[in-house]
């Protein structure tokens, strides 16, 4: 297997790309890039200065203040730093889950990152994130698109947080979730589709090594 392959995963919230991307990447041994890590540490630090997210022009004015840093784990995570400090778990926090989707609509945030996340992926990558197949990697050498039912996508992160020691309900999940993918499909600027060249697979009722196995067969079958 070429060393220096790109695999582009997207999808809504909760389908498994994260898990899935950073297995994969194991599996092939390459690198993992969460994107969507970079968006929530940019809300993170918007929030910390008591910034309105919605408030472009302001959210635009202080990206010169954000130093962001990935680096990879030995497990394949992705550790996040934020002007030196290490901010992995926290955007996990539901505040920023709530804020993020605005961020992300910002077109000066998505100009702001697109570079870095192309500098991290070109030489060889499995990364995860809703614009990755469409803008970021438009000609990389596997695109897919994981999704799931509303439900099942619910159930999923519903478990994680709660595991994490948030105390949230099925509904208070389920509507989070609708809202931000109804934000990230409706943005003016690369918003989530699934790429014509992508394969789709919907995960509902697959078990994590079912997901894995079908995406390997893929580029394994490919070599
Ligand atoms: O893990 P989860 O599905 O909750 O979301 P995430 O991958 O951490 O991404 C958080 C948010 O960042 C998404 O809801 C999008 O608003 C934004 N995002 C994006 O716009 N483009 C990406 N490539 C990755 C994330
Ligand atoms: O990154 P994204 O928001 O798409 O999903 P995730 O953060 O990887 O979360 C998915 C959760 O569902 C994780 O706890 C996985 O263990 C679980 N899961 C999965 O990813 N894939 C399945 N086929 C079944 C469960």
């Amino acid at each position: 297997m070429s060393s220096n392959i790109v695999i582009a995963i997207d999808g809504p919230a909760g389908a498994g790309k994260s898990t899935i991307a950073r297995n994969l990447a194991i599996s092939l041994n390459l690198k993992y890039l969460d994107t969507g890590a970079m968006y929530r540490a940019i809300a993170l630090y918007v929030l910390h200065k008591d910034i309105d997210p919605q408030d472009k022009d302001c959210v635009k004015s202080v990206l010169k203040k954000v130093n962001l840093d990935i680096k990879t784990k030995s497990n394949g995570n992705n550790l996040v730093f934020l002007n030196n400090q290490e901010i992995t778990d926290e955007i996990r926090q539901p505040e920023v889950s709530k804020a993020v989707s605005y961020i992300a609509e910002n077109f000066a945030v998505r100009e702001f990152l697109v570079e870095m996340q192309r500098k991290i992926g070109r030489d060889g990558a499995v990364l995860d994130g809703r614009d990755i197949g469409t803008r970021i990697f438009p000609n990389a050498d596997f695109k897919f698109y994981l999704t799931a039912s509303i439900e099942e996508r619910t159930q999923r992160r519903l478990c994680d947080l709660l595991k994490e020691g948030y105390n949230t309900t099925y509904n208070e999940v389920k509507q989070e979730l609708l809202r931000r993918d109804e934000i990230d499909q409706n943005r003016t600027y690369s918003p989530l589709r699934m790429a014509e060249d992508a394969i789709l697979l919907d995960t509902t009722n697959m078990t994590q090594k079912e997901v894995l196995s079908k995406l390997l067969e893929r580029v394994e079958g490919h070599e």
